[in-house]
């Protein structure tokens, strides 16, 4: 039999990443068992109602032919619009693209700025998929590790050091998954100062923008010298409960640049269906509430795990500023955060993510997605606390 490209038998390198746990999580779901899934970044609640009836509205209206490839013209207009308020830049409409979901428009972006064999800068704790999207474009990601006692934020001397002649693209995500860390004023003119330096493309994942409790965002396209070299990666599944929809938009750092990336989209999906982007559109016309009245409800979430899980003083809870997500450093307990997920789950059939899933930064740490309603969370995170005090290595 033809054998598969090794472009695509690549992407993947084997291993569950931590995944083994929500798939544990979900047999015991079929089997009749009453799990708290805490493990992956799905919200609890469903997409908002006029949302929705925009959808419906224009699947009834008949819209079901080709949207235009890169997005209809007002969508992409408002998206151009409300661009200075959230990442502080000018947008022209024809820099935006609107893509399935921010997965798509970081695919594009890496796409866009690296050859086969080019290497980008990934910062430990990373997205999961970021490592995978970097080889599916035949590059290869160099990861920056971070500390837990620098709160995450990464030394720039250290990204520095990890630049070679091959460095195309330096990959930043704040506010961070997994950490719910910003990043600050500091640490983002220390990665656009290396950009600027090494003529580096900077793709700035900005996913969780709207759910800042403490500081306000800081887009690292909006600092001196960082427009025309930055893509932004968009969406609204974090911002709007919107994951299943797919609906998210890369800004081009140029209009040439998005020329270009529009041919990525002509070979691919080929435009997102017009009622998913009405629906978008609706939402995003609504304005800023609807968005923060989620990004309040993660805030009392979180400010409800993080007092659960730290009556347990063998539990370090990282207290986000940002995102929907509490990492607990375990170390104090064991070295081996995969090994001590499994045991929770059995236990007490609360499900979390292992941080080593998102590099050796988080490695003895859990990640709790706050993505249950506020006296389950509640409960999930006493009985985490508990099983970590009785908790006996091995
Ligand atoms: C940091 C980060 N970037 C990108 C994505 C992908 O988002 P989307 O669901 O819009 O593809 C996620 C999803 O969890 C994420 O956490």
């Amino acid at each position: 039999m033809a054998a598969l490209s090794s472009q695509i038998t690549s992407i993947v390198d084997g291993g569950d990443d931590g995944w083994g746990v929500l798939y544990k999580a979900r047999e015991m779901e079929a089997q009749g068992k009453d799990v708290i899934v805490l493990a992956i970044g799905d919200h609890d609640f469903p997409t908002a109602k006029p949302i929705v009836n925009a959808c419906t509205s224009a699947l009834n209206a008949g819209r079901h032919g080709y949207g235009s490839i890169t997005g209809i013209a007002p969508l992409r207009e408002l998206i151009a619009t409300r661009a200075s308020a959230v990442h502080g830049i000018d947008v022209n409409p024809d820099e935006v693209i609107i893509s399935m979901g921010g997965q798509a428009a970081l695919f594009a972006a890496c796409y866009s700025t690296m050859d086969a064999g080019a290497e980008a800068i990934i910062i430990e704790p990373y997205y999961a998929t970021y490592a995978q999207t970097i080889r599916a474009v035949g590059g290869k990601a160099v990861i920056v590790e971070t500390s837990a006692d620098d709160n995450f934020q990464p030394e720039i001397e250290a990204l520095r050091a990890a630049i070679t002649p091959q460095t195309r693209a330096i990959i930043a995500n704040s506010p961070n998954n997994p950490s719910g860390v910003t990043y600050t004023r500091e640490t983002l003119e220390g990665i656009a100062t290396l950009c600027r330096e090494h003529d580096l493309w900077l793709i700035s994942d900005e996913v969780y923008h709207s759910q800042t409790y403490e500081t306000d965002h800081i887009s690292p396209a909006s600092l001196p010298g960082m427009r025309e070299r930055t893509f932004i990666v968009d969406s609204m599944s974090k911002s709007h409960a919107m994951t299943g929809w797919r609906a998210g938009w890369l800004i081009c750092p140029t209009p040439e640049a998005a020329f270009r990336v529009a041919d990525l989209f002509l070979t691919s999906a080929y435009g997102i269906a017009p009622f998913i982007q009405l629906a978008m559109r609706a939402a995003l016309a609504a304005g800023k509430e609807p968005e923060h009245e989620i990004a309040q409800r993660y805030r009392l979430r979180r400010d409800i795990a993080v007092k659960a899980l730290s009556a347990s003083a063998k539990l370090r809870v990282v207290r986000p500023d940002a995102a929907m997500y509490v990492l607990i450093d375990i170390r104090g307990l064991t070295d081996d955060c995969a090994g001590f997920a499994e045991a929770l789950l059995e236990a007490t059939n609360v499900a979390v993510m292992p941080g080593s899933s998102f590099g050796v930064s988080t490695a003895g740490h859990l990640r709790v997605s706050l993505t249950a309603p506020n006296d389950v969370l509640k409960d999930a995170c006493g009985r985490i606390a508990h099983f970590a005090d009785e908790w006996n290595q091995p």
